[in-house]
């Protein structure tokens, strides 16, 4: 695996530096287009829309006739400038594009730059179901500039500091201290501390993948408070995926402790910090139905289940257990 090239700092001085001498093409959606025009009209683009559900064959095959239409040969360099769903969409066209042409992004959600810019995963959505066709392919460069950040709605700042809590409880408990420390002194998000964390962040996912780039094993821990929280997502539409983490992080965290892996006093950092960065622990939806959705979404593999539990903050382990192991930690 080639490593990703980590670059913090002003996107459009870090551009200058980074970027190839070959012809670059962005790929950005409308929203960065109208916030941050000096930056994407420097270079030849093409702009998508907004929202998951653009995340599909068919702005994949928009994207290739536009590309196409401009003479885009292998020589070409994509860049994504945008959050999650921007460098999902170019990093699989870039890996598919005449069987493959060399990419990077500017990031520009927390999402985008603690979790979706990093690691390789790319693809797309094929009706109802997340991510089916997609690929593994390495970017060459990730920027994120936190400056950047001061334009996005509070709501998704938020959403990004679920995968930020969650790195830290996966990975590095320095982080989750310092997380504590911004929010008591109320500062959480000013840049030096959004720097700091996105850095750290990143680095506890970049670790993770150089050791199992296609999740065979270690990758998985990445995965802490998704397997329920993916189910509250589908439960509550009024849930974003970063509230529906945050809820599975504190129901895992609890359930770690029934089983005797992890402190209740560290159960209780983790439910404070979640708390006191604006999130709701508690799920609107009953028990019962997140752990039959949670049986539905795992169904196509077997009866067995594999967890992501902490047993300190900063150190996770994936467990494999019985499904009715698993729902008895709730019940
Ligand atoms: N590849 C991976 O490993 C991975 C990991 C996690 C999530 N994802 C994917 O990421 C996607 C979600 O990403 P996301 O949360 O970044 O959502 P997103 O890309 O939809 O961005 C959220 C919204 O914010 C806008 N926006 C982006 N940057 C902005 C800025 N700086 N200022 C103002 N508005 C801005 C976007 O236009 C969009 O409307 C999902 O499709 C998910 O499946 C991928």
């Amino acid at each position: 695996m080639i490593p990703t090239k980590l670059y913090f700092g002003d996107a459009m001085a870090m551009l200058r530096e980074v970027l190839p001498e070959s012809r670059v093409v962005v790929i950005t959606d409308e929203n960065i287009l109208r916030l941050y025009p000096n930056l994407v009209t420097q270079y030849e683009h093409i702009a998508i829309g907004c929202g998951e559900d653009i995340k599909c064959m068919d702005t994949v095959m928009h994207i290739y006739g536009e590309l196409m239409a401009m003479g885009a040969d292998r020589s070409t360099f994509l860049l994504g400038i945008g959050g999650g769903i921007v460098t999902d969409i170019t990093g699989f066209v870039a890996s598919t594009y005449m069987r493959g042409v060399a990419f990077g992004f500017v990031s520009t959600t927390l999402l985008g730059q603690v979790d979706a810019s990093v690691g390789g995963k790319n693809g797309v959505n094929v009706a109802s179901f997340k991510n089916m066709i997609g690929t593994i392919t390495q970017p060459q460069f990730v920027i994120s500039d936190v400056t950047m950040l001061g334009t996005l709605p509070e709501r998704e700042l938020r959403a990004g500091m679920a995968e930020v809590v969650k790195s830290a409880i996966v990975g590095d408990g320095e982080l989750f201290d310092y997380i504590e420390r911004c929010v008591s002194d109320g500062n959480c998000y000013l840049s030096e501390h959004l720097q700091y964390m996105v850095s750290r962040a990143m680095n506890v996912k970049m670790s993770i993948v150089a050791e199992d780039e296609r999740e065979s094993g270690k990758r998985r821990l990445l995965n802490l408070g998704h397997t329920i929280g993916h189910a509250i997502e589908k439960l509550t539409h009024d849930v974003n995926h970063g509230e529906a983490v945050a809820m599975g992080m504190s129901l895992i965290a609890r359930a770690a402790v029934r089983l005797g892996l992890f402190s209740p006093s560290d159960a209780e950092r983790v439910d404070a910090l979640l708390l006191r960065l604006g999130f709701y622990i508690a799920p609107k939806v009953p028990m019962e139905e997140i752990l039959r959705a949670t049986r539905q979404d795992k169904k196509k593999s077997d009866e067995y289940i594999n967890i992501v539990l902490p047993v300190a903050i900063g150190e996770c382990v994936v467990r494999k257990m019985k499904f009715e192991e698993f729902e008895k930690l709730f019940i």
